[in-house]
């Protein structure tokens, strides 16, 4: 894929990338997460190749397959060796909603939608991570990683042309639709995923101030109320109603 269709948030944030891949620790720890995103991938779409009716799809479901399982095992021989040459330590930050993998935060449920579907959503997310990748690969500083995304890269980028083809072989009429509908579905899942994280986030905020701010208040006020109680005993009020009987 050439640089310039990569979606431009990937470009702008080309100098975040390049700081998240810096640290070879975590560079490391992110490529093995990618390994699991991949061999999932890969689980996904031999479940499509069982589903589908079309032969060829069949085929190629397979052969998707197949290469995401090969990714997978790229991911996670360069991740580990990349650990043992690094020893223990290393940040813990992973920056993970930063540096997505393939699928990032999209969940592929093969079951529960049509083939052409299931097209359109993996052209869609496919498209994401070839530009995702090609963006990797350059700020990468070291080669033998770099290597690993060119290699993953060329696979990438027939999938984006096998799965834009095949869906309009199936659905040359309505084939635009199912694009804009996946497109929809991601930008409504990715609202979704932000709001969660949002909520989350500003529930701590709310509670902290809460804790820190409002409880502070109550605490000097019940001090300054236990200050003016007599210390013992106290007589009772004359005023007071007396309890005469129980009935
Ligand atoms: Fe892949
Ligand atoms: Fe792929």
């Amino acid at each position: 894929m050439d640089e310039h269709r990569a979606p431009s948030l990937e470009r702008i944030l080309r100098p975040v990338h390049r700081w998240v891949w810096r640290d070879a620790h975590r560079c490391a720890r992110k490529l093995l997460t990618f390994a699991a995103t991949e061999a999932d991938g890969g689980r996904d779409l031999s479940r499509a190749a069982e589903l589908t009716t079309d032969p060829l799809l069949r085929r190629l479901f397979l052969r998707h397959a197949l290469d995401e399982s090969h990714h997978a095992e790229l991911f996670r021989a360069r991740g580990r060796t990349m650990l043992a040459a690094l020893g223990g330590g290393g940040g813990w930050l992973e920056a993970r909603w930063l540096t997505p993998g393939e699928r990032g935060g999209d969940d592929l449920r093969v079951e529960d939608v049509k083939d052409a579907s299931l097209l359109a959503f993996l052209h869609l997310s496919e498209k994401v991570a070839a530009a995702r990748f090609e963006v990797y690969r350059d700020v990468i500083p070291d080669e033998e990683t770099r290597e690993v995304f060119r290699r993953i890269l060329r696979d990438e980028v027939f999938h984006v042309h096998y799965t834009r083809t095949q869906l309009e072989r199936i659905a040359p009429e309505r084939h635009r639709r199912e694009l804009w509908l996946a497109r929809a579905s991601r930008l409504w899942k990715g609202y979704l995923r932000v709001a969660t994280a949002l909520a989350g986030r500003l529930g701590t905020v709310i509670l902290l101030a809460q804790y820190f701010l409002v409880l502070p208040l109550f605490a000097l006020a019940a001090k300054r109320a236990a200050r003016r109680e007599r210390p013992g005993w106290s007589e009772r009020q004359r005023e007071q109603p007396t309890l005469e009987s129980q009935y």
